[in-house]
């Protein structure tokens, strides 16, 4: 394989740009030639496609978001969109394809390599919602920004007395308001993964208050439901004054971390070693700190699981 490809996908994720200069710096090292797709999927149909060189990727590994912009398409969903995108790629004479997004992402990319052509998958999304990977590309920067989040709400949650309610990103995942409950110092965190009776929680806030506690903090992922609605639900329950925040977007944005920017440069570059070697239909992955890779139907039978060890601490520490 002498020319590549490289696109980002789905919702972007800091530390995007690191994997995407892991992949073009590696392949121009190895003498491939590496073109840029710009606007995921829809770019790839339209051919919105550019060689890139070591410039290119100049001064972009403390940036967060994409150079190459990111994008959802409901067209490349479709056979004649997808055949759409083969075609600009065999146009461009690119003959593998690296995609660096989340598991929605990782279908389309199963799709091309079923019809020859060979992709590989890198996992980018703060929601750590990949099985194969213990870790995506922009979940442990994202986890930062809610954890300095959640110290500021603490302050004022303190002076008021109140109860707060954190709503957090990971679609339907828990991982990122497991991982901020627990960093954070949270009465509870509520994930899809654990259905917790409404009881329990008003229990728990209540006991807490009784022994004095000056306020509470409850990290709410958003696939469980709205913090507003659950706020709301929970003042009338309690009588204690409650409020909610909802972190949004900034979670998606922000300087990647050194873990982010290290991840993302292993698994870019692991990826055009996968692609060198013609393998294709796989994703790229970390499990205990090793570099590791699956087949993409291996990864989309698997769920990922929260950590049961994690979930347990959290209860016994916010007692
Ligand atoms: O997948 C990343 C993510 O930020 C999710 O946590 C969130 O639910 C979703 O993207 C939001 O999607 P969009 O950027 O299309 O609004």
């Amino acid at each position: 394989m002498k020319r590549i490809g490289v696109l980002t996908s789905g919702g972007d994720s800091p530390g995007m740009n690191a994997a995407i200069r892991a992949v073009v710096r590696k392949a121009i090292f190895h003498d491939l030639e590496v073109f840029g797709v710009k606007n995921g999927y829809q770019g790839l149909m339209e051919g919105n496609i550019v060689q890139m060189d070591l410039g290119s990727v100049g001064d972009i590994i403390q940036r967060g978001g994409t150079i190459l912009f990111s994008a959802r398409s409901e067209e490349f969903k479709t056979d004649a969109g997808q055949q759409r995108a083969i075609d600009q790629l065999n146009k461009f004479g690119i003959e593998g394809l690296i995609v660096i997004g989340g598991d929605g992402s990782f279908r389309g990319a199963q799709k091309l390599t079923d019809k020859g052509f060979p992709c590989i998958g890198v996992p980018g999304t703060i929601d750590n919602d990949i099985s194969g990977t213990d870790f995506t590309i922009g979940f442990d920067t994202s986890l930062n920004t809610i954890i300095e989040a959640v110290d500021k709400v603490r302050d004022t949650a303190t002076s008021h007395e109140r109860t707060y309610i954190i709503e957090v990103m990971g679609r339907n995942a828990g991982d990122l308001a497991l991982w901020a409950g627990l960093a954070g110092g949270a009465e509870s965190i509520l994930i899809p993964e654990k259905k917790e009776d409404f009881s329990d929680i008003v229990d728990r806030l209540k006991r807490g208050h009784d022994r004095g506690k000056k306020h509470s903090i409850i990290v709410l992922a958003e696939g469980v439901g709205s913090g507003f609605e659950y706020g709301d639900k929970i003042e009338k329950a309690t009588q204690l004054e409650t409020r909610v925040t909802v972190l949004g977007y900034i979670q998606r944005g922000g300087s990647p971390t050194a873990t982010d920017r290290v991840l993302a440069s292993r698994l870019g570059a692991k990826a055009v070693e996968l692609l060198k070697a013609n393998d294709g239909g796989r994703m790229v992955g970390i499990q205990n700190n090793q570099l590791v890779d699956y087949a993409f139907d291996e990864v989309f039978t698997e769920n990922h699981t929260i950590n049961e060890e994690m979930y347990q601490l959290s209860k016994e520490l916010s007692i």
